[in-house]
Formats: structure tokens, sequence, C-alpha cells
């Protein structure tokens, strides 16, 4: 099938990639011209296991092509994918902008029957809003569907190139249908392409990341309480992984979700709500309990050292996850400010995020420094804070830290280390819901 992918984030560059891998002919439509001769280079602007040799033969094959010239890409192609970003407004609310803008575009250049995708995060009722901005501007025929995307950052390919289910929102079961078949290549079960209405399925994308964020936050209030009343969140967390409806995937406390879905999404559901006169009461707690979990380790250490004023603070991992460069809205970021306000000095490191985190804290000056290498970013430190479970933290020398630190002091948010063996080498060490 002949495919445009309007957008070249991290959705449109993984759905446009694995297309075209699977022998679609996709070409791939971005504003930013600096990018777009990136990837026809076969170089990927992000961080992201196994996406650029994948870019690579495909644009090798001519099966993939970058563009910035959108109205022939339109032209032709026969199904267009919206993938442009919809960041959060002041108000949590998703902002259109772009879509729209993507939409009254493909309007202008409608010279057949097409059908067009939505595949941002967009609000319910959005696909019926690009419907009206296309069917304003054009008599040609055309369909919209909802196909959102549950891609995770750091598994994507893999996530696009096996999904556990495809959803398809059409009010025309032949255009459904023309979509189930560019992902029957990718589906080990048929029966999980599951069609719907267009409203279902834009609901069904903010269900699943509130489902999941109300997870992380449910258990990072049981982890508080194991803290005030000395149970082991770990043990209950094993204990409650064994019944299957509660399942093992999920329940991991640690210092809060980031990134650029689960916060937006969790909001923006908060948003609808109240736009329709109704109180999203646990999506607001869900929210409430992350952003003071994103404190926790900051808050405890300030308790176990009275005062952070002209302390010497380091952190290990800035990225809001392992496996990404992303530190959109990371727990690290919000500490690392908190820090700083409160009068300490900032060593930070990560093994892939240091650049983009070092841009997000510039305006913190010389109060955070950044080193590639772990062991010298806690040199002469108070204190260590890990926010990220990178494996390369999993398995520290303690001797070599203990020698290098001004205090052996660990505020562990992963739970990454065992209590006993911290206490044997002679750490102060706190985690989330466990004894010391
Ligand atoms: C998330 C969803 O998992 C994807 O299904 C979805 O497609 C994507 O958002 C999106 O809407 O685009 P992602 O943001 O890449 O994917 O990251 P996750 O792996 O889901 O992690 C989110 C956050 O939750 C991270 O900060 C992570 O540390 C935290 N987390 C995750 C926990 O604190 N505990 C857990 O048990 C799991």
């Amino acid at each position: 099938m002949k495919v445009a992918v309007m957008g070249t984030g991290y959705v449109g560059l993984v759905t446009g990639a694995c297309l075209a891998d699977a022998g679609n002919h996709v070409i791939c439509v971005d504003v930013d011209e600096r990018k777009v001769q990136m990837l026809r280079e076969g170089h990927i602007p992000i961080y992201e296991e196994g996406l650029e040799p994948i870019v690579q033969r495909n644009v090798q094959a001519n099966r993939l092509e970058f563009t910035t010239e959108s109205a022939e890409a339109i032209q032709n192609s026969d199904i267009i994918f919206i993938a442009v970003g919809t960041p959060s407004d002041h108000d949590g609310s998703a902002d259109l902008k772009y879509v729209l803008q993507v939409a009254a575009t493909i309007a202008d250049n409608l010279n057949s029957e097409k059908i067009v995708i939505c595949k941002s995060t967009v609000p319910v009722g959005t696909c019926d809003l690009v419907r009206e901005t296309i069917a304003k501007r054009t008599d040609t025929p055309f369909h919209v569907i909802s196909n959102p995307e549950f891609l995770k950052e750091g598994s994507a390919v893999q996530d696009f190139q096996s999904p556990d289910r495809v959803i398809i929102g059409s009010s025309d079961s032949n255009a459904a249908e023309t979509v189930g078949e560019l992902y029957k290549p990718f589906m080990r079960r048929r029966d999980r392409i599951v069609y719907m209405d267009v409203r279902s399925a834009e609901m069904t994308k903010y269900a699943s990341n509130a489902m999941l964020a109300t997870k992380i936050s449910f258990m990072n209030e049981i982890a508080n309480l194991c803290d005030r009343v000395g149970a082991d969140v770990e043990k209950v967390r094993a204990g409650m992984s064994l019944d299957e409806r509660i399942g093992p995937h999920f329940i991991f406390p640690g210092v809060g979700y980031g990134g650029s879905c689960f916060p937006k999404d969790v909001r923006a559901l908060s948003r609808l709500g109240a736009e329709n006169d109704f109180l999203t009461a646990l999506l607001n707690s869900v929210e409430d309990v992350n952003n003071r979990q994103k404190l926790r380790l900051v808050h405890d250490l300030k308790e176990h050292l009275g005062s952070l004023k002209g302390k010497t603070i380091a952190v290990w991992g800035l990225s809001f996850k392992p496996k990404t460069d992303d530190v959109r809205e990371a727990p690290a970021l919000v500490g690392i400010e908190r820090l700083v306000s409160e009068g300490a000095t900032v060593r930070a490191t990560d093994p892939v995020a240091l650049e983009n985190a070092q841009e997000e804290l510039a305006h913190l000056g010389d109060k955070v420094s950044f080193y590639k290498d772990e062991y010298e970013t806690i040199k002469g430190a108070d204190a260590l804070l890990i926010f990220t479970e990178w494996n390369q933290f999993r398995s520290p020398d303690f001797k070599k830290m203990k020698e290098i630190m001004a205090a052996p002091v660990i505020f562990d948010g992963r739970n990454l280390y065992s209590t006993a063996k911290m206490r044997e080498y002679g750490f102060h060490y706190d985690s989330i819901g466990r004894p010391t």
C-alpha cells in the first residue's frame, strides 16, 4: 500500500519505518528540513533501540522516503497517518493546532478517495473535528479512522512489530478492513485487531494510559504506607502479582511516572471530564500522588540531613525511564530543581540522556554539573539519589563508592539493592516501601 505519515516524531517515525519494512511504500513528511535531511542519510534524531537499521535498509530499498513536501506525499498515497504532536495547553487539554493544520493540508491535496488515520493521541471527538475540517474544504470522498498507538519508548519497534492489540475505530467497515490489512503482517493473533466506533477507539487509548498510571500511583501509595507500618512493598507486590486479576506488570513502586504520555494523558482526561461537567476524582488523585512521589527522595533526604543548604548531592539517572534519552516530565529533573532551590549543588549522570537534561536544566547554571562516569559523579557527594533503573546502576562497586563519597548515603528511588547488603557495606540506605 502507499502510505504517507505526517510528522516524523517518535510515533510517526516508528510507524513509517515499520510499515516500510513490511513492504509498503511510505513517505514520511516533516516541516523540519534539517531532520528530513538527517533521516534521508539514515540517521535518526531520537534514541530508540533497533530503529536506525530499519530506517537505513528501507531508505536504501527506496520503500521509505522523507520529505518536507506534504502536497506531493498526500497526492501519492492511499492512506495518510496524522502523527504530529499534541502538546498540553496551559490548562492540561491537548493542543490540536498541528493536527488540524495537517487535516487542512490533506483536504487541499485530496486528489482521490483516501483514508486519513489519526495516530496521534487525541481527545475524544478529535477525529470528528478532523472530518469536519476536511469536509469543509473538499468534495472528494475520504474516511477518518482512529488508530491509536501503544508504543513504549525503548521498545517501540518491538511493540509495533508484535503488538498485543491494534485498535481501529471507524464508521466505515471497508475502510477499517483496509487499515486492518496494513497490520495483519504483524499480528500473531488476528483476533487482536479490534474494530470499534471512532470515539470508543479514541477513549481506549486514554483509558489504557490512565489505567497504567493509576496502577503506578496506587503502588506508590501502598509503598509509602508500607514505610510507615514496617511492611516490605516488594514482598507485598510479589504476593499481589500472583492474583491473575492483578498480574505482575506495572506495579513497581518508584519515583513516579514521567514521560510524554502518562502525565499528559491523565491531565487531558481530567480536562475532558471538566469540559463535560464530570469530576474525574480518581484521575485527579492519580496525578496528585504522582506529583508528590516525584519529590519523595528529596523530602526523605532533607529529613535525613536536616537541611540541604550547601550540600553536594549526586544524581544517577535523568531520563524518565531506562533505554531512552527522553527527559520529558522526568522525576529526576523535578528532584534536581528542588535540590537546587533548597540550596544544594548537584552532580548528575545518565548513560544517554545527559545532553537533553543539560539543555532542560541550563537555567540552573553552575548549580548542576554533569558527568559521563557514575563514579566521577559521586566524588565528594554528601548523598546519592537514584532516579532511573539503568542496568549499569544495578551492581556498582560499593567499596569504591564508599571511598569516594563524602558520606555513604544512598536514597534509591527504584529499589535496586538489597537492604541487608547495604547495611553490611555500611551505607545509610533508604528505598521505596522497604524497611531499612
Ligand atoms: C506509555 C505506555 O506504556 C504505552 O503503552 C503508550 O503507548 C505510551 O505511553 C504512549 O501513550 O505513547 P512510555 O511513556 O514509553 O509508554 O513509558 P512506560 O514504559 O509505560 O513508563 C512510564 C512511566 O511509568 C515511567 O516513568 C516508568 O518509570 C513508570 N513506571 C512504569 C513505574 O513507575 N512503575 C511501573 O511498574 C511501570
